[in-house]
């Protein structure tokens, strides 16, 4: 009998301090950095974004979200066999936050790694995961999505700052008879580094070149909403199934005229789009997490739905997880 994987509880976290569009334009005032609530809605959707303490680390919000899976999927920690964190902000240059994770779960001796993909991150790992219980190397995993953004963000650059905040969401995967994921897709386009990158590295134990996140908005604008759309079309292809049979479109949550945008090249009404865009900026590799657990604790997002899952970001990385929820 064929090997799926199913994803059999979500789980995020928030740090509480909230700042509202309002509460960020006037903090950056006081630092001669001039924006506005109305041109931010306007442009990207975001009303309100959380930002983390300053002694609270990517593995600290991971910890959090992924208590609340294992909780909804009615597991302890030490049955998972494997842990992977999607993060473009971990705790440390080494080890991985997903095993400093483990450590803090008390889940030791299970496999554990980080995947980079920046805002694909999320759709990455779980792709990972996906292959990995198909073919009986783990069982049950957490596939998580956390950032710390607001760490490495250029706060005198109101083009960037305004956009990110931090979060974390996560799922617990299981191995199951029936499906589950339905198909995956992944890309990525090296020769766009350039247009979204933190250019910086340690190196003789100091910091160099720029290490805060550099953005060409427009350039990451028009490649995102091409290739949402062709991964989405990707994956129901493999599936054989149809955009008519999505019920719930989860892309991440950079950019409201993103999501409207693919929304409309998918023929689907923006009703059946989960937004947190607006409550939560764009968290990177935790958005679409963060987003799915919202969702499903809503009441939206119910069990046997068909979900079509988006990343894209630095990299250039793209990609799509369509599943049966
Ligand atoms: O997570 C990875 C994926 N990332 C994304 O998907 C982000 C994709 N890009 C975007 O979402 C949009 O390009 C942005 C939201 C970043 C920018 O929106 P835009 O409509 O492309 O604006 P723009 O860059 O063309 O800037 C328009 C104007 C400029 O002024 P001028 O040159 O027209 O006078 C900017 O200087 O808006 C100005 N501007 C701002 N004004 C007030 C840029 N940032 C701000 C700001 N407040 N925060």
């Amino acid at each position: 009998m064929r090997r799926y994987s199913r994803i059999t509880g979500t789980g995020s976290y928030l740090p509480p301090r909230r700042l509202t569009n309002v509460d960020l334009v006037a903090e950056l005032a006081t630092q001669g950095v001039e924006t506005t609530d109305d041109w931010i809605v306007e442009r990207t959707g975001i009303r309100a974004r959380h930002f983390a303490a300053p002694d609270v680390c990517s593995s600290d919000l991971a910890l959090e979200a992924a208590r609340k899976a294992l909780e909804a999927a009615n597991l302890q920690a030490n049955e998972i066999d494997l842990i992977i964190v999607a993060t473009s902000t971990p705790d440390m240059v080494f080890p991985s936050t997903a095993c400093i994770l483990q450590n803090k779960l008390g889940a030791n001796g299970c496999a554990a790694f980080d995947v980079q993909a920046v805002c694909s991150g999320f759709v990455y790992a779980l792709t990972v995961a996906d292959a990995m219980i198909q073919t009986g190397a783990a069982s049950k995993a957490l596939v998580i999505g956390a950032e710390v953004f607001s760490r490495i963000l250029d706060f005198k650059d109101r083009t960037t700052c305004v956009l990110f905040g931090d979060g974390a969401g996560a799922v617990v995967l299981q191995a199951s008879d029936t499906p589950g994921i339905l198909a995956t897709d992944l890309h990525a386009d090296g020769k766009h580094v350039g247009i979204l990158c933190v250019p910086g590295h340690v190196s003789g134990g100091v910091a160099l070149g720029d290490p805060v996140l550099k953005m060409d908005g427009q350039a990451v604008f028009k490649l995102a909403v091409g290739v949402l759309e062709d991964a989405a079309r990707a994956v129901l292809a493999k599936a054989n199934l149809t955009e008519a049979d999505i019920d719930w479109l989860i892309p991440h949550q950079a950019n409201i005229r993103i999501m409207q945008s693919t929304a409309r090249k998918l023929k689907l009404p923006m009703d059946k789009v989960v937004v947190t865009v607006d409550q939560h900026g764009n968290t990177s590799a935790a958005s679409i997490p963060l987003a799915l657990d919202h969702a499903v604790r809503a009441g939206q997002v119910k069990k046997g739905d068909t979900l079509m899952l988006e990343g894209v970001g630095g990299g250039f990385t793209w990609g799509a997880v369509l599943l049966n929820f």
